[in-house]
This record gives C-alpha cells, structure tokens and sequence, in this order.
C-alpha cells in the first residue's frame, strides 16, 4: 500500500491529510478564526497557530484513517507560495517527521495543489485542460498538460479574485473573510442593481484593482446622500460586485477556451466555492458545450487532502525532496 502523508499550512489553516493509494481517508483542517478580530490574516499569529496546532492536527489526520505512523510511506507538504512563517511550520515539521521515519520527503507547490484537487474524486480531467485558479492571493488561467507539466497563460496583474470579494467585503463593513459572506448574501440580490466597470487588459490577464476602487467611490458617494444606504441594500450590492468579479474571471476563461481549442475546463482554488461562479460556470458548458469540473466544496479552500494527493502523484514518480530544502513565500510552477 501506498500511504502518504499531506502537510498543508501556506496561508492560515493547519490542515493534514492522509491518501491510501491514491484515495482520501482523511481531511483535517483547523481554521485560525482569530484573524476575524483583524479584518486579515496577521502572519506573526498564523505561524504561532500553525506551530500549536500542527501535532494535535496530524494525530487527528491518522487516526480517522486508522493509519499508524510507521505505515506511512512518504510525507508530502507544502513548500510555497505563501506566507513565510506559516511555511516554515509545516516544512520544519515534514522534515523532522521524514528524518524521525526515515521517509522520503515530497515538496508540493500550493497552487499546483489546488489543480490536482479534481484528481481527488471521478470524474477526473483528461489532459489537456484549463484550470482558472482563484484563491486570496492568486488568480490565474492555468494549462495542465500533465500532472506537473503546467503553464500560466493569463493571471492577474494587480489583485487577486479573492481579495477583490474580501476588500469589498471590508468597505461594506463584513468581517473577514468576506468571499463567503458576500455570496450569501449576493444569493438574495439583483446582480444587475449596480454597474460595475469591467476592466480592459489584454489578452487573458486580469486587474481588479479598479473595480475595487470603484466599489469604494460608489459606496462613499452613496453614503453621503443616504446614511442606511449599505444596510438597506446590501444583498443587491454585494450581487451586483459578485457578478462582475464573476463576468471577468469567465469572459477571459471563455477566452482563453477559444484560444487554446480546449473544452475541458476546471475551477480551483477557494473562490471556486462561491456559488454564483459555480452556476455562471455551468451556464457556460451548457451554452458552449464545455465539460466543467468543479470541486466539492471542502477542496475548494486550503486543505491537505490536495497536498496528499498531488504527494501521490510525485511519490509514484519517486520525485522526492533533499532535507537542505527550505520554503518559498513566492513559487513559480
Ligand atoms: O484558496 P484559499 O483558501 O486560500 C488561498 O490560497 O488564498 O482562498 C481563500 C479565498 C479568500 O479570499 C476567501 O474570501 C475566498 O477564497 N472565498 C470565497 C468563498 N469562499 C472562500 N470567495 C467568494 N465566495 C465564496 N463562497
Ligand atoms: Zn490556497
């Protein structure tokens, strides 16, 4: 049997997971809902989290697959992108664990992570396909030829999807993060309320600084006439902002589809959980004949099931990691 290990804490969720040839036995996440208080995630905390919650979180991870630390047959976890400090946990920890063992280490690349998520469940994606990546720090137009044979054919230039959701979610005064809160209450909104501008970048990259400017004049120009103005419309707001972050990650994913002669196309990443996005997506296979694949919604945020299995992958591959490696905030494929 084929047993490994995922290590995941790039961002601010401690998560490990455990893949038993090549299936899920279990998903542990511990979220750190202390950043609530700072309207983000504060990095000095994140690290200290990660470091109290990282042995409690693993023991939990191979209990409920009912695997003893002496079956594992490799430990996979996240070397970057991310947060320095978060990363330095779960790398510091993956490498006692492997010397400890004496297991071969597997480095995994967290955006990588969120693609080979849909290799997690059927049905599963022939290559090649397009993956639009959209999480709090990234947002990208991915073509996956292979496991790890993947190229950046568009991203954004500025903000990222998810920060976009979670910086208008501040300026409406939502806590953070704000993605999750936007879209419940964009579920109870007219999206054609407000026009939001769509910006004009070329070819298949993004910007969504402006749009969040934008959001910021509308709401203060608003404000002055009207004092209950976000509390009185605040689900048409939040529909209105939601559908055109929507309309410009699928106009450029439409694009690119044209571009590339590629049908088969993913979403990935933690604002793959929004369900206007979810809905625009299967709107669009069923206009364009796409076949979409769309993660269940614990795959969609940061979890350790995605770093378990992407350690699968490499671990067949026998693509193991020296104990000299170190974590990168910054990672290129
Ligand atoms: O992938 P992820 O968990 O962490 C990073 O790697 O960044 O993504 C987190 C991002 C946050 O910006 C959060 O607001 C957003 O995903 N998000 C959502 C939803 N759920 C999470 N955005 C919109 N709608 C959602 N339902
Ligand atoms: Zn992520």
């Amino acid at each position: 049997m084929d047993i490994i290990l995922g290590i995941e804490t790039s961002c601010d969720d401690t998560s490990a997971a455990v893949c038993v040839n090549g299936k899920i036995r279990s998903n542990v996440i511990s979220t750190q809902i202390i950043h609530q208080n700072y309207g983000g995630v504060v990095p000095e905390l994140a690290s200290r989290l990660h470091q109290q919650n990282i042995i409690p979180v693993v023991h939990e991870a191979l209990s409920i697959a009912k695997v003893h630390k002496n079956d594992i047959d490799a430990i996979a976890f996240t070397r970057g992108p991310g947060l320095l400090g978060s990363l330095l946990v779960g790398t510091s920890f993956a490498k006692a664990f492997a010397l400890a063992n004496q297991l071969p280490l597997i480095e995994i690349n967290h955006m990588q992570a969120h693609i080979l998520a849909h290799f997690i469940d059927e049905p599963k994606p022939a290559f090649p396909f397009l993956c639009l990546t959209v999480s709090g720090g990234h947002t990208q137009i991915v073509l996956v030829k292979d496991y790890f044979d993947m190229e950046i054919v568009g991203q954004t230039t500025d903000d990222a999807a998810g920060e976009a959701f979670d910086k208008t979610a501040k300026i409406l005064g939502l806590p953070y993060p704000g993605g999750p809160l936007i879209d419940k209450y964009a579920q109870q909104g007219n999206p054609d309320a407000y026009q939001f501008p769509e910006p004009q970048i070329a070819g298949l990259n993004f910007s969504f600084s402006g749009l969040k400017t934008s959001i910021l004049y509308f709401v203060r120009d608003h404000l002055k006439n009207d004092p209950d103005f976000l509390k009185n419309n605040l689900c048409d707001i939040c529909a209105s902002v939601q559908h055109r972050i929507i309309t410009i990650l699928l106009n450029k994913l439409n694009k690119a589809s044209q571009q590339y002669q590629i049908k088969d196309i993913a979403i990935a990443g933690g604002v793959s959980a929004n369900s206007g996005l979810r809905d625009a997506l299967r709107n669009m296979a069923d206009q364009y004949r796409w076949n979409v694949f769309i993660p269940k919604f614990e795959y969609c945020t940061d979890n350790a099931a995605m770093i378990a299995m992407a350690g699968y992958y490499k671990f067949l591959k026998k693509d193991f990691t020296g104990q000299d490696v170190a974590p990168l905030a910054r990672m290129n494929f």
